[in-house]
């Protein structure tokens, strides 16, 4: 790694969800950010130009609008090869999606991995690589709560097969060219200027304008809900700190909150958020969803300290308050 402590941090995906929060947070802490993002249009690009507006204009803020796939445009943007950390978000997210478009996920999560790996690999200054990984790797047969060391050999969804795909080239990129890389599994992170094609956000809007909600697998689902700022300490922390103890070139976490949430639980603190009943039509589980998640988050405790403390019934108010000013609903 380059410095002791990054001064410069490139980030993809820096209009996304996850990516404009991390932003603010190394911007915060004094630290120059290039963030590149290609603001596509998997959800209202209004919502990312919202939060990309909340970010320009602050000191030590730079931003490019590209595809990170394309490899050229990446290296050529402006301070992208000079970052002494990369934090790489960009990814074409969702489960469902992937169904319909599966080209989407080949083209951001497989080429756009490699790219970013190339970018590393060719920086003069060696920057720590923090990629986004999924929960999603575990498909439906591992044993909760998930720990790293599980085999993850089932994916149930293209999505997940790209995002352990990554682990995998990433892994083949230590071992060749000695990158230092963390891969970071996320475990469904919620709050303010999240994502629109989630559930947290679909029942919120639904409940407030009084349309029934869709309960997937007759509400027979856990996740592991993990409040934004919970993530974006861990993500910080593994992109400006050495772990706590030696560990291997490329480590693997699992970022979430070792705290499952029944459906049923995660419907009502949004129906008492915003002061209404659901009217709920049971369906069944959709393809490529898993019925369970739940993150063992002992490693990066041990390594980096990660210790997430927003509770489910502390974080969804707050999101709904954000979610009705925003909307004006
Ligand atoms: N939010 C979660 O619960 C969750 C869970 C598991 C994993 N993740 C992973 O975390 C990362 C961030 O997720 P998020 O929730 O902020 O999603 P997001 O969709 O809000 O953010 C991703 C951003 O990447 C950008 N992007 C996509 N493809 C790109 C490309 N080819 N070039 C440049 N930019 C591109 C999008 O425009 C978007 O702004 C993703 O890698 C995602 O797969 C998120």
């Amino acid at each position: 790694m380059g410095a002791d402590r990054p001064q410069h941090v490139l980030l993809t995906g820096a209009a996304g969800f996850i990516g404009f929060h991390v932003a603010g947070a190394l911007l915060d802490a004094g630290i120059a950010v290039t963030g590149v993002d290609s603001l596509n249009d998997y959800y209202p690009v209004t919502l990312k130009t919202d939060r990309l507006a909340r970010l320009t204009g602050r000191s030590g803020f730079r931003f490019h609008h590209l595809d990170i796939a394309d490899h050229a445009a990446l290296k050529a943007a402006e301070g992208a090869l000079q970052a002494d950390a990369v934090i790489h978000l960009a990814a074409q997210a969702g489960v469902r999606y992937s169904i319909d478009n599966p080209f989407a996920y080949a083209q951001s999560n497989l080429v756009g991995h490699l790219s970013v790996l190339e970018l590393v690999r060719h920086s003069p200054a060696r920057p720590r690589l923090v990629y986004a990984s999924s929960s999603s790797v575990y498909g439906d047969t591992a044993t909760a709560p998930y720990s790293e060391s599980e085999r993850v050999d089932h994916p149930v969804s293209l999505y997940a097969a790209t995002k352990r795909s990554n682990e995998l080239i990433s892994e083949s990129y230590s071992k060749l060219y000695g990158l230092d890389q963390v891969g970071l599994r996320f475990f469904t992170v919620y709050g303010p200027w999240g994502r629109p094609d989630m559930a947290y956000w679909t029942f919120t809007r639904d409940i407030i304008e009084g349309r029934p909600i869709r309960v997937f697998n007759n509400g027979q689902l856990e996740r592991d809900f993990t409040w934004i700022d919970d993530i974006v300490a861990g993500v910080v922390a593994t992109a400006l700190r050495a772990p706590a103890t030696p560990q291997p070139l490329h480590r693997v976490y699992n970022i979430g909150n070792n705290r499952p949430v029944e459906l049923g639980r995660f419907i009502s603190a949004i129906e008492e958020a915003v002061g209404r009943k659901a009217e709920k039509i049971m369906a069944p589980m959709q393809p490529g969803d898993v019925r369970a998640t739940c993150a063992n988050i002992d490693a990066l405790k041990r390594d980096y300290g990660f210790s997430p403390s927003t509770r489910l019934e502390d974080g969804i108010p707050r999101f709904v308050r954000w979610y009705r000013d925003y909307t004006g609903t």
